[in-house]
C-alpha cells in the first residue's frame, strides 16, 4: 500500500491543491511565500501532491516570542482526509523550524479546522474574529520546541 511521504517543495508545487481546496478564485500566492525564510511543504502520495503547508518567521499578535512562524496555506486533498496526511506535514514542518530556532509557532485557524490544531497539540488564545471572505477564525498558537 502506498504511505504518504513529507517533502520540502518549490511554492509552486503547492498552488494546485491551494486553489483546489483554500483560495477558491482569489490568487494562490500568499505575501512571503517567496521569501528566503519559508518553508514550503508537500504530501506526496504515488508522486501526487495530497496536501500542502507554508511556515514562515512572523510576530504572534497574541503571544510573546523570542522566534515565533507562522502556518499558513494548510489543505489535505479531500480525497485522502483523515489518514494522516495533515497532522504529518505539520509535524514535520514543527521538526524543521524547530531546529531552526523557532519557539513558538502559531496560525490563524478557521473555525471548522480548530480540532485538528487541537489534535497536534495548538491551543485557542483569541475570541473568534472574521476573515473574509473565509469567515470566522481563531487564533492558535503552540510552544515549541516540542519535549
Ligand atoms: C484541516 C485539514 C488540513 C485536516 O487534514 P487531514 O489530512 O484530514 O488531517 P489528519 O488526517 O492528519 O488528521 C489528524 C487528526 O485530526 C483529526 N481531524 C482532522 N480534521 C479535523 C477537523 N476539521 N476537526 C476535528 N478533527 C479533525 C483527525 O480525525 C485526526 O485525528 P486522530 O489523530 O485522532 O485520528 C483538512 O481537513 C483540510 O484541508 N480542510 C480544508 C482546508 C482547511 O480548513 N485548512 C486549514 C486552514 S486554517
Amino acid at each position: 500500500m502506498s504511505t504518504v511521504r513529507i517533502e520540502r517543495v518549490g511554492v509552486q508545487a503547492t498552488y494546485d491543491l491551494r486553489a483546489r481546496v483554500l483560495r477558491q478564485g482569489r490568487p494562490v500566492q500568499i505575501t512571503g511565500d517567496d521569501a528566503p525564510s519559508a518553508i514550503h511543504l508537500a504530501a506526496l502520495l504515488d508522486d501526487r501532491v495530497v496536501g500542502v503547508v507554508r511556515f514562515q518567521p512572523q510576530t504572534c499578535p497574541w503571544r510573546d516570542a523570542e522566534y515565533a512562524w507562522q502556518l499558513r496555506g494548510m489543505a489535505t486533498d479531500p480525497e485522502v482526509r483523515g489518514i494522516g496526511a495533515g497532522r504529518a506535514l505539520v509535524a514535520e514542518g514543527l521538526v524543521q523550524i524547530s531546529r531552526a530556532g523557532a519557539d513558538l509557532v502559531w496560525c490563524d485557524a478557521r473555525e471548522a479546522a480548530v480540532g485538528f490544531y487541537e489534535k497536534i497539540g495548538f491551543t485557542v488564545v483569541s475570541e473568534p474574529y472574521d476573515m473574509p471572505p473565509v469567515g470566522l477564525h481563531l487564533g492558535m498558537v503552540l510552544d515549541l520546541p516540542i519535549r
